[in-house]
C-alpha cells in the first residue's frame, strides 16, 4: 500500500458559499477537502467547479456513506463513483468515519456509534480491506462524535480505532473537536485518548466548533473552534507532529477570511510547537 504524503500543510473544507472566493482570490491554502457525495451525480455545476479546483489544488476526499459499520452488502455502486472521483480529481486520499449510517440500503444521513467490541472490530476490519482492495488505496477513518455508549462495549473507541488502523493496514482521520465533544459527553480523559492512538496511522487532522448545551455537546460544525480544543490541537501536534490539518465548518459558515484566521492559528500553534520541541533537543545535546 502507498505512503501518503505528510507535508501537506493546512486545508479547508470546500463549501459552495467560498466558491467564487477561492476561485478569484487565490487565498493561501494548500489543499481542500471536499465531501465526495456531492460530487458523485454526472456533470453539472458541482463537477464543473471541483475541476476547477483541482486544477490549482491538491483535494481530499471525506464520505458519509460508506457504512463500513453496517451489516448491509458493502455498496459497490458508490464505491464505484468514489473510485472514478478519485481519479477525477487526482485526490491525495479518501476518509469516512467508523460509524454505520444505514441499514436495508436506506442511508438514514447520520454517522451512528457502533458498538465497542472485538466483533464489531473484525467486521469492519474485513470489509474495511475489502474497499481498500477495491480502490487501490488506504482509507483514513475518522474518530466520530457520539453521543450514547453501548451496555455491551468492551473497549474504549480509540483502543478500536487503533487496532481497526493495525489490522486492515489503514490510517487515520483524528478529528480533535470530536475527540473533545465524546470525551465531554462520556466523561473519558481526551489527553489519554490523543495518547493512545499509534503514531504512524494520523495522516489527517479536523478542527470544528461546536454547541454546549451544558451536560451534553453537539457537534454541529457551526461555531468558531473552542480554547480547549485548541489546547488539546497543541498536544497533539506535540504527541505526532505535523500532521495535515483543516477546518471543519458546515453550518453559519461565515466568510472566507474567518476561516483563514482560525487556520492562521492553527499554524502559529504548529510553529510555535516544533519550535519549543526543536529548543528542548538541543538543550538536551
Ligand atoms: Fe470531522
Amino acid at each position: 500500500m502507498q505512503v501518503l504524503q505528510k507535508n501537506l500543510g493546512f486545508g479547508l473544507g470546500l463549501r459552495t458559499v467560498h466558491y467564487q472566493t477561492i476561485l478569484e482570490g487565490e487565498p493561501a491554502l494548500d489543499w481542500l477537502e471536499i465531501i465526495s457525495e456531492n460530487y458523485l451525480v454526472p456533470g453539472g455545476k458541482p463537477l464543473y467547479y471541483l475541476d476547477r479546483f483541482a486544477e490549482q489544488y491538491p483535494i481530499v476526499m471525506h464520505g458519509v456513506s460508506m457504512n463500513i459499520g453496517s451489516i448491509d452488502p458493502l455498496d459497490w455502486n458508490y464505491l464505484k463513483q468514489l473510485k472514478n472521483l478519485m481519479k477525477r480529481t487526482n485526490a491525495k486520499w479518501l476518509s469516512d468515519h467508523l460509524c454505520w449510517t444505514g441499514i436495508q440500503q436506506q442511508n438514514m444521513h447520520d454517522l451512528l456509534p457502533l458498538p465497542l467490541t472485538e466483533e464489531m472490530i473484525m467486521h469492519v476490519v474485513n470489509r474495511l480491506k475489502c474497499v481498500q482492495d477495491y480502490l487501490g488505496c488506504r482509507i483514513l477513518l475518522e474518530n466520530p462524535s457520539t453521543y450514547v455508549a453501548f451496555a455491551c462495549d468492551t473497549l474504549s473507541e480509540q483502543s478500536a480505532m487503533r487496532i481497526i488502523a493495525e489490522e486492515a493496514d489503514a490510517l487515520i482521520l483524528l478529528d480533535i473537536n470530536n475527540v473533545y465533544v465524546s470525551a465531554f459527553n462520556h466523561g473519558f480523559d481526551p489527553l489519554k485518548y490523543i495518547q493512545e492512538i499509534p503514531k504512524n496511522r494520523v495522516q489527517q487532522i479536523h478542527l470544528a466548533g461546536h454547541s454546549n448545551y451544558g451536560d451534553y455537546i453537539i457537534d454541529t460544525h457551526d461555531a468558531t473552534i473552542i480554547d480547549p480544543v485548541w489546547a488539546l490541537y497543541e498536544t497533539t501536534i506535540q504527541h505526532f507532529g505535523q500532521i495535515p490539518t483543516m477546518i471543519e465548518r458546515d453550518d453559519k459558515i461565515p466568510p472566507l477570511e474567518t476561516l483563514l484566521l482560525e487556520l492562521e492559528h492553527a499554524k502559529s500553534i504548529v510553529k510555535n510547537t516544533l519550535r519549543q520541541a526543536q529548543e528542548k533537543e538541543v538543550a538536551a545535546c
